[in-house]
């Protein structure tokens, strides 16, 4: 079905449509939403006692948690409201399942493992560019057209503080670019082409499927 495809599609860093409960009622893990000034700050550095701390792994795992409740493909520290700079990215084969592999192969979409990035430093290779739809957990409800650098390497430390450098092309690549930018005070409405913004269900009724090219025709985005 149209709907739970483009779930999919756009479950690209982030989008959900509620957060999971528990039995007491309560909400596990709440997403801030934009409008919270943490999502807006620079997020600090993870210090190497920081990371050995059991705090700091529970963290970890709330994080984990609160990107497979949503579900979503990354989720960064601010997003839970702590300002420092960790995120975490997963894109399971389930959330690829209802996309053609037409669709999949467009985007370069592959399933990834569970990934954990401390204190990332973000690096473009090549120069070229790829658009597509992406939401955001933050910004629940909502996508549009970002455009991102098609290949990128990450390097920084994994979950046990070990240096990790991760070279990578198509969907993971947004995602990474996503979430670093979550570090930085960057949310993916700064990017996007702002006249092909619209809710979950509007971007799915009307362009579901549709090349990006005549999106963008049709939108009157010359970009
Ligand atoms: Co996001």
């Amino acid at each position: 079905m149209r709907y739970a495809l483009l779930a999919a599609v756009f479950a690209t860093a982030c989008v959900t449509s509620s957060q999971a409960t528990r039995a007491g009622g309560a909400v596990e893990n709440p997403i801030v939403q934009v409008g919270h000034p943490v999502l807006r700050e620079r997020a600090k550095d993870v210090t190497k006692e920081q990371l050995a701390t059991p705090e700091f792994q529970a963290l970890v795992a709330r994080m984990t948690e609160a990107m497979r409740q949503a579900p979503g493909v990354g989720l960064a520290a601010p997003q839970l409201g702590v300002p420092l700079r960790v995120f975490v990215l997963e894109d399971r084969a389930e959330l690829q399942a209802s996309l053609t592999p037409g669709e999949l192969g467009e985007r370069e979409r592959v399933p990834v493992p569970l990934r954990v990035i401390v204190n990332p430093t973000l690096t473009p290779i090549g120069d070229e560019r790829v658009t597509f739809f992406e939401g955001c957990l933050s910004v629940s409800g909502y996508a549009a057209l970002v455009e991102r650098w098609r290949e990128v390497e990450v390097s920084g430390l994994d979950e046990k503080g070990e240096p990790v450098t991760w070279r990578v092309k198509g969907w993971p690549a947004r995602i990474l670019q996503h979430e670093t930018d979550h570090l930085d005070g960057v949310i993916y409405i700064d990017r996007m082409l702002p006249r092909t913004f619209g809710t979950l269900p509007q971007v799915k009724a009307r362009f579901g499927g549709k090349p990006i090219a005549d999106i963008k025709e049709a939108l009157g985005v010359t970009k």
